[in-house]
């Protein structure tokens, strides 16, 4: 482990990732189905010459700008922000493997800024054709931005053959590809229409324009929530055994499974009773309802998505404590501490009595103070297990995990965590580490609740 560690108390750092980026995504999906139906409505306004559907396409435009650019612009750098600190070695790995992929994302980017603000500002001053044109141009960029970073992120679940063959294109172009930016984009055209809803629904008040933008925005929605169920069943075809395991195992993603079900048929037949067959129901109650079923679908399947990333942060090639595959076997031969190059910066400073020249001398580790022996083990902690468990109060705290373990029980598990629960890292460090862990977990597990005693110990 060659960087610092990030503690984020309660929440555990990865939790304060999934936050920022679910957040994210709900705007970054309207950015491009938003961009495709501006694009496709304004050239229809045009062609029938409905001012007064060009007029309300324009106050979208507004709208659309606002959300996407100020607030999907600052939650997309929050992402940078968040990964860069909580994962340093996983966003290492996706730098040195797509900084060309991401390079292109931000030409991409500038031109869709670009296109969004001549298609706003210049309104009315353009031809119409030319008008249009800017209109497809944004549509397409951000298209293509989604493409660009769905490749990237892709990866991170199934590489693929990346790990044998190296390469941008192996990597980018991994099993996940597909069938992610086929949900992706179905989701985006999906998410468009919730939020064309949502601002016609209390912004336009002649009902028979209401009625035509909730029957033309029906049928992409249709299709896009088709299109995500389909990139949805890729997604679990292409899912490495151990995600699939992960998946099946996890009492909360089984719930999770079940209510993303649940609430994408329930908002399909929204879509198909309400604007599809009677465009008069769109009412601001009836939007808002559509609007909050599908941001809690999509926040769900971001989460499904993320959570399965089990012991991987990078399918067999990061794990979850932020330690390449590779690097396993040589900390739990010299020592967690000592291969990692702040760590033992940290030993060396503070306890130069535990140290053999410039190594750390593991067995006088544990002729350390009490205190200082849990005060390492809370390093070590911080570090292994931090990126999945808070310590006692919190994301799956371990205090309440271990509650009234005795030390040897905590101890013994240490040596078996990856047997005991497989999508856990494997102990990594050498059994004088592990006793160290073991004494700081010991102090803070809780009791077992009065009155529980265990039958038989
Ligand atoms: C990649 C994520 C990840 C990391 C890293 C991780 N764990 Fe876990 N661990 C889990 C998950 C997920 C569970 C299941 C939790 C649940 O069901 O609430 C779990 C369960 C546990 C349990 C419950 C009992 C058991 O053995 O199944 C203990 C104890 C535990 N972890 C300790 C640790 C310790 C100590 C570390 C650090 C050395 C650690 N874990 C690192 C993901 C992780």
């Amino acid at each position: 482990m060659h960087y610092p560690w990030w503690y984020v108390p309660f929440l555990t750092a990865p939790m304060l990732i999934a936050a920022v980026a679910v957040v994210h995504v709900l705007v970054a999906h309207y950015a491009v189905g938003g961009g495709l139906f501006l694009a496709l409505e304004t050239q229809y306004a045009y062609r029938v010459k409905h001012k007064a559907y060009l007029e309300y396409l324009r106050g979208h435009a507004w709208f659309f700008i606002l959300v996407t650019v100020v607030f999907g612009a600052i939650t997309g750098v929050g992402i940078w922000w968040t990964i860069g600190l909580a994962s340093p070695l996983a966003t290492e790995v996706l730098i040195q493997t797509f900084v060309f992929g991401w390079a292109m994302e931000y030409v991409f980017f500038v031109l869709e800024i670009v296109s969004a603000f001549i298609f706003y500002y210049f309104w009315g001053r353009l031809p119409q054709r030319t008008h249009v044109t800017v209109g497809w141009i944004y549509a397409a960029s951000a298209w293509m931005s989604l493409v660009l970073i769905t490749g990237i992120t892709a990866f991170m679940l199934n590489p693929g053959a990346w790990p044998e063959r190296r390469t941008f294109w192996v990597g980018f172009l991994n099993p996940q590809f597909v069938p992610q930016v086929l949900a992706r984009t179905g989701g985006s055209f999906l998410l468009a229409s919730l939020y064309v809803y949502l601002h016609a629904s209390i912004k336009v008040k002649d009902p028979a324009l209401r009625n035509l933008i909730a029957s033309r925005s029906a049928r992409p929605a249709l299709l896009g929530a088709v299109l995500v169920v389909l990139g949805g069943i890729g997604w679990y075809a292409f899912l490495p055994e151990s995600a699939r395991a992960a998946l099946a195992a996890a009492a909360a993603l089984n719930v999770m499974m079940v209510l993303i079900f649940a609430v994408t048929i329930a908002v399909f037949v929204m879509l198909y009773l309400g604007p599809y067959r009677n465009p008069g129901w769109l009412t601001p109650g009836f939007a808002i309802l559509l609007f909050v079923a599908g941001l809690a679908a999509f926040s769900t399947g971001e989460f499904i998505r993320e959570a399965v990333r089990k012991p991987y942060i990078i399918y067999n090639v990061v794990m979850g404590n932020q330690l390449r595959v590779d690097e396993i076997a040589d900390a739990q031969r010299r020592g967690f501490l000592e291969t990692g190059t702040w760590t033992r910066a940290l030993v060396a400073a503070r306890y130069p009595q535990a140290m053999r020249g410039r190594e750390i001398d593991e067995a006088a580790l544990l002729r350390l103070p009490e205190e200082d022996q849990r005060f390492l083990g809370r390093v070590i902690f911080q570090y292994q297990c931090n990126n999945c468990h808070a310590a006692q109060v919190g994301y799956s705290a371990v205090g309440h995990l271990m509650r009234g373990w005795s030390p040897e029980l905590i101890r013994r598990v240490l040596d078996h965590l990856d047997e005991s629960t497989f999508f856990m890292p494997p102990w990594t460090g050498t059994p004088e580490e592990a006793d160290l862990l073991a004494r700081y977990l010991t102090s803070i597990a809780f009791p077992r609740p009065g009155g529980m005693e265990p039958a038989r110990r």
